[in-house]
């Protein structure tokens, strides 16, 4: 069976799940539900990341203890994935032991490597982000422009990474993989960036006392990022990345240069295969503004999902940002799109047609042209959007067939049909159309497709088709 290898990026545990971090997650678990679907064998990795220094401060934040405190927020973020529906296969945190080794492991192969050596650094680092800043990267009074906090000036020893060597081992596998960064833009920006020249990064951090050890150096811990990265192949030992690394890491374009340049440029450096492709995403407003946790306007998934359902939040995301691009959530477009398109498109038409046809058994039926024509292209274009991350040209697709279907509903009065044999042949194309309807949407809203397909029954022989609940109930 063919395997496929999918990942998200692992979250930070300083803070519960916001809809920035569940849109990510949406759109690998669409992936990842899509090639499950084609019969693929699907390994579907998320977790949490552990070792940064915003863990200790959340730690202390809230009074406790840090190990506890990281095992109550991983298994928060699980339970999270778990009530939105997602259908993730393992789940890494960074202080199991399985990383841990991989990570000494990477460590002591990109040393062996030659490409680890001891330096003193100096800079301003920004523990949000954690990373270092340059001074034209701060703003006009020497803050984060994300964070808004001040970076702490470091002066340390550490190690580096020797990130300049790979500048153009990184641009030739770059030019051999057109598609390695999706969207295309994207791919400009860092290429761009490469060209530009690559410093050597520091990869330790000195005296920490929550963190990876250096191996033979306990006096350093692993740098955060050096650390994390690795949790791909942790997941899947060093030996199954070799096998078969991950086909695609879906990010936000936030730490899209970590996993296109960074990522790469270490798994050169130890030797091991490099992964398919890095998509980004682009991200989420609130009403025209920034998110975040200091912000206070940080949306819950869970919250939205008990009051409209996983798959409406599915939906919404999918369809009304087109991939790589901002987006902006409201309420009151959520709602929109909930009423309009889901109440009264899919929801509607479902209901519509099992109704007409609940009193019906079909054998040997057969489906017309024009239907099986509408099938298929809408099969055909969800394959192609999918394939290329238009998630919602792909539900628009959809949509468009479900239109055709309510059209010919119209037309045809179906309602009215009184010749027995023309209304079942009514029938059956409009059943085909939605049993069809409701595979496509496997990937995008799966408790709707399951429950279209659960109106689907067999009758000694006969096909037969029985009502079911509202899908969408239409919101007042
Ligand atoms: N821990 C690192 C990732 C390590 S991966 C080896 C990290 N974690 S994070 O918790 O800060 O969030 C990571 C991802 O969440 C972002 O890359 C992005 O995919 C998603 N988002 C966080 N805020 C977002 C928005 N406002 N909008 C869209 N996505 C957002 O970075």
């Amino acid at each position: 069976m063919d395997r496929f290898y999918i990942t998200t990026p692992i979250y930070y545990v300083n803070d519960k799940p916001h809809i920035g971090h569940a849109y990510t997650t949406i759109v690998a678990d669409t992936l990842a539900r899509w090639r499950r679907a084609q019969g693929m064998d699907v390994l579907f990795l998320t977790g949490t990341d552990e070792n940064s220094q915003k863990t200790v401060d959340a730690a202390k934040k809230s009074g406790e203890e840090v190990h506890a405190y990281t095992d109550r927020l991983a298994e928060t973020w699980r339970a999270a994935w778990e009530k939105l529906g997602i259908s993730n296969t393992d789940f890494i945190r960074t202080t199991e032991e399985r990383h841990i080794e991989v990570v000494k492991d990477v460590w002591a192969r990109m040393d062996a490597a030659g490409d680890l050596y001891k330096g003193r650094y100096e800079g301003l680092y920004c523990k949000g982000h954690e990373a270092f800043l340059k001074e034209d990267e701060l703003t006009p009074d020497g803050l984060c422009p994300d964070h808004k906090t001040k970076p702490e000036l470091v002066s340390e020893e550490n190690y580096f990474f020797r990130l300049s060597k790979y500048q153009k081992p990184l641009l030739d596998f770059y030019e051999a993989h057109g598609d390695f960064v999706a969207p295309a833009h994207r791919f400009h920006e860092v290429r761009a960036f490469v060209e530009e020249g690559l410093e050597d990064i520091s990869f330790s951090r000195e005296k920490r006392d929550w963190g990876i050890p250096v191996p033979k150096d306990p006096n350093q811990v692993i740098y955060v990022w050096a650390d994390a990265l690795v949790n791909y192949v942790s997941a899947v030992g060093v030996e199954g990345w070799e096998d078969h690394p991950a086909d695609i890491h879906a990010v936000g374009k936030d730490i899209l240069r970590f996993h296109a340049v960074i990522w790469p440029a270490m798994l050169m450096s130890a030797g091991l295969p490099l992964p398919g492709q890095v998509i980004a995403n682009g991200f989420l407003t609130v009403g025209g503004t920034k998110m975040g946790k200091s912000l206070g306007n940080a949306v819950d998934p869970l919250e939205l999902a008990a009051r409209y359902g996983t798959d409406a939040l599915r939906y919404f995301f999918l369809r009304e940002v087109p991939y790589g691009g901002d987006g902006d959530f409201s309420e009151e477009k959520l709602r929109e799109r909930y009423n309009g398109e889901l109440a009264n498109g899919i929801g509607n038409f479902a209901a519509r047609v099992l109704a007409l046809a609940e009193k019906e058994e079909f054998t040997d039926a057969s489906v017309d042209e024009d239907f099986k024509k509408e099938i298929s292209a809408m099969e055909r274009a969800v394959q192609e959007k999918l394939g290329v991350f238009k998630f919602g040209d792909a539900l628009a697709a959809i949509w468009s067939a479900i239109s055709f279907g309510d059209r010919y509903v119209n037309e045809k009065k179906v309602w009215e049909i009184k010749d027995a044999a023309a209304r079942r042949a009514a029938l059956f194309n409009l059943l085909s159309l939605l049993d069809a309807v409701a595979q496509s949407l496997v990937p995008f809203l799966p408790e709707t497709s399951a429950k279209i397909a659960d109106a689907f029954v067999e009758k000694g022989g006969a096909m037969k088709v029985k009502k079911i609940s509202a899908l969408f109930p239409r919101l007042p």
